[in-house]
């Protein structure tokens, strides 16, 4: 078995997944990329093979529990062992509010978000009681899950899960030294929200939301992923890390000008 600690990453394409790909794979992690977007996730991944990176497309729909199992199962074979998952794909669904919202809509960001999250949980962390590693999970809630938001409310009803889910699965798993915690991206630039970074005026907007006046990169949802799954986060369990420049402190109107 390769020294290499070995990370199996969902929705690795693109956005924070394809980042935290990167990250994980050019700090000497062997990455299991997990994907239903075949094109993107070919690219990606050749890319970073090219660079002499350690990394392995595996193509899933993590909504379907039974391409999760078969996919943990080929992640097993290729690499011997997951010391890491970060659950990090995600949908967004409708933007319709409560009283248009489509249901279908409702159940598909559910699906992928609570759902696929909680099948690979359940199977990689399998894989890691067998072979008794200390392994790590890291989920991805959002700030939505904080404060009230025009997102879509299957979205956020989703993310809001994953917070109670990160807590309860970091003590559910803490006896057999798997640690779990949760990343929380405030607004960022990735494909999933370009329709807001791609308008002026509400980019704007959005971003002075944010302490700084800044939208957050992928790059740094990734970065956080990576502390948390490294050995000096090692006394940190059932955390979700807030990404997000304080969005989530709550900004009051400015009046440091008033004397
Ligand atoms: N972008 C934001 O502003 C923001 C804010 C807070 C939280 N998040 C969360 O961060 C995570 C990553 O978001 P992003 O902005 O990079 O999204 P993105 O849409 O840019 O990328 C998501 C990736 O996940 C893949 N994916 C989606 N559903 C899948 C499924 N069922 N099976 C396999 N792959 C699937 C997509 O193909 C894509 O490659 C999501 O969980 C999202 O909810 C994003």
């Amino acid at each position: 078995m390769s020294n290499k600690k070995v990370i199996l990453i969902t929705g690795a394409a693109m956005g924070i997944g394809r980042a935290a790909a990167c990250k994980f794979a050019r700090n000497d992690w062997s990455v299991a990329m997990i994907d239903r977007e075949k094109e993107a996730l070919m690219a990606v991944s050749e890319d970073l093979k090219k660079e002499g990176r350690d990394v392995e497309p595996f193509l899933c729909d993590v909504s379907d529990y039974e391409q999760c199992n078969d996919t943990v199962e080929k992640v097993v074979a290729h690499y011997r062992k997951i010391d890491a998952l970060y659950n990090n794909a995600g949908v967004l669904g409708d933007r319709l509010g409560i009283l248009d919202f489509d249901h279908k809509a409702f159940q598909e960001a559910f699906q992928t978000n609570v759902f696929g999250s909680m099948y690979m949980i359940q199977l990689v962390s399998r894989t890691m009681v067998e072979r008794k590693l200390e392994g790590c999970i890291i989920n991805t809630t959002s700030i939505n899950a904080d404060i009230a938001t025009w997102d879509p409310v299957g979205y956020i009803g989703s993310k809001g899960a994953m917070r109670c889910l990160t807590r309860t699965c970091a003590f559910q798993l803490g006896k057999y030294k798997i640690r779990v915690n949760a990343v929380s991206p405030g607004a960022t630039v990735t494909p999933m929200a370009r329709a807001s970074w791609e308008n002026k005026e509400v980019y704007d907007t959005v971003a002075g939301l944010h302490i700084r006046n800044m939208w957050i990169q992928p790059e740094m949802v990734a970065d956080a992923a990576f502390f948390l799954a490294s050995e000096e986060a090692y006394g940190i369990n059932g955390v979700i890390l807030p990404v997000d420049d304080g969005y989530t402190c709550g900004k009051s109107a400015d009046f440091s000008k008033i004397s």
